[in-house]
């Protein structure tokens, strides 16, 4: 079986890491495909060799632009691969703009495609993000979905005979890298490289706030990014803001200054650093999808900077609160009680990666 997986942001490469495992350990012809959104070495790169991913086959290196620019640019770069390649599955992931490229691309070659992740909606169609997803599940031949309530969206599209109920491959990359992490005696250690301190790691009572803010919802207007920034500036705690380049873009274009009151900025983190900085923190501040579940599985209270979420479970007896910063008191966060660890249901055992294999195996003829 040949499977050619395209992938080009931050959060594929995470999904990459499980799905690159488990089908070279069954045997399968994998072929790796890089679109080139994410170029940045901390964004790439390190999370090829961070989590043992092999080197891409195939780089686009496409880079940033518009939607329509990046997009288009990845349609046509991905045709002679594609092709050329003849794989027996195309397999996409999550809701990227390389997401959709792959999808578009594959049925216009009547290539067989399979969307790991699918069924996720926000229900916000000024997201980029939720047109990916719609339009890729609907695109798609199989549809693998993380949770009950993605199949359950997908069967009120009327996808619920193309939909495979596999559970959440980040179950998988999240528990290897906290292994990872702690064998490595990761965490207070490995966040002092930037230039914080966050007092005496491991057994004293975690002194830090973590967060990310990336969406352009929340950057690429100056006034709501000042409020987001204010609001983190007032949280009690020192709180590390690993910023994403987007967000570093934004600020200096509007002269927002990010190191401000309780704000350390930093850079993005390698994955098993992030984990490790995760499991180290009092909680979680972000407008990330991954990050909001990462922080429910390693049991940590979560603020998520957003009017809806794509991952409802999460909300349940508030272990992730939604927050607008003009509405809500972030710093409650810092007071709220830890949540018991949930590894297990709704997300899945960490097993999901075997799964797709199998399921991509058993549909080849
Ligand atoms: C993309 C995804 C988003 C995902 C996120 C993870 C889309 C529409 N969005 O958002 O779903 O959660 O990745 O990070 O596909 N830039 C760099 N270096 C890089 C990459 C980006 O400087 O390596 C800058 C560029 O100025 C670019 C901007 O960030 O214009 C936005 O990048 P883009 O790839 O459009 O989307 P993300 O915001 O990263």
């Amino acid at each position: 079986v040949r499977i050619v997986s395209v992938v080009g942001a931050r959060p594929q490469f995470v999904k990459l890491a499980p799905i690159a495992a488990a089908v070279a350990a069954a045997g399968h012809e994998h072929v790796i495909v890089h679109t080139g959104q994410h170029y940045d070495r901390d964004l790439s790169e390190v999370f090829f060799s961070g989590l043992g991913i092999p080197e891409p086959d195939e780089h686009l290196a496409v880079g940033s632009g518009g939607h329509g620019a990046q997009t288009g640019a990845m349609l046509a770069g991905l045709e002679p691969v594609l092709t050329r390649h003849e794989p027996d599955w195309v397999l996409v992931y999550g809701d990227t703009n390389s997401t959709i490229a792959g999808a578009l691309c594959a049925v216009k070659l009547h290539l067989p495609v399979a969307h790991l992740e699918a069924g996720l909606r926000s229900f916000n169609r000024r997201m980029p993000e939720e047109h990916n997803r719609v339009l890729t599940d609907h695109a798609a031949d199989l549809l693998l979905a993380p949770t009950p309530q993605a199949v359950e969206h997908l069967r009120n599209e009327g996808l619920g005979e193309r939909t495979v109920l596999v559970g959440d491959v980040m179950v998988d990359a999240c528990l290897r890298a906290r292994e990872t992490a702690r064998a490595a005696g990761l965490g207070g250690v490995e966040l002092e490289g930037l230039g914080v301190d966050l007092g005496s790691p491991a057994d004293s009572a975690p002194s830090y706030l973590l967060a990310t803010i990336h969406r352009a919802e929340n950057t690429d207007d100056p006034k709501r990014l000042k409020a987001v920034l204010d609001a983190l500036a007032d949280l009690p705690l020192p709180v590390v803001l690993l910023a994403h380049p987007r967000l570093r873009a934004r600020a200096a274009e509007y002269g927002i200054e990010l190191a401000r009151g309780a704000v350390r900025p930093g850079t993005p983190l390698p994955y098993a650093q992030m984990i490790a900085a995760i499991d180290g923190a009092a909680g979680v501040v972000t407008d990330s999808g991954g990050l909001q579940k990462e922080a429910y599985l390693l049991g940590r209270p979560c603020t998520t900077v957003r009017t809806e979420t794509e991952w409802p479970e999460t909300l349940v007896d508030g272990w992730n609160v939604l927050a607008e910063p003009t509405a809500y008191d972030f710093g409650a966060l810092a007071a709220r009680p830890a949540p018991a660890t949930a590894v297990g249901a709704p997300f899945g055992d960490g097993k999901t990666a075997e799964r797709v294999v199998s399921e991509l195996a058993a549909r080849v003829h």
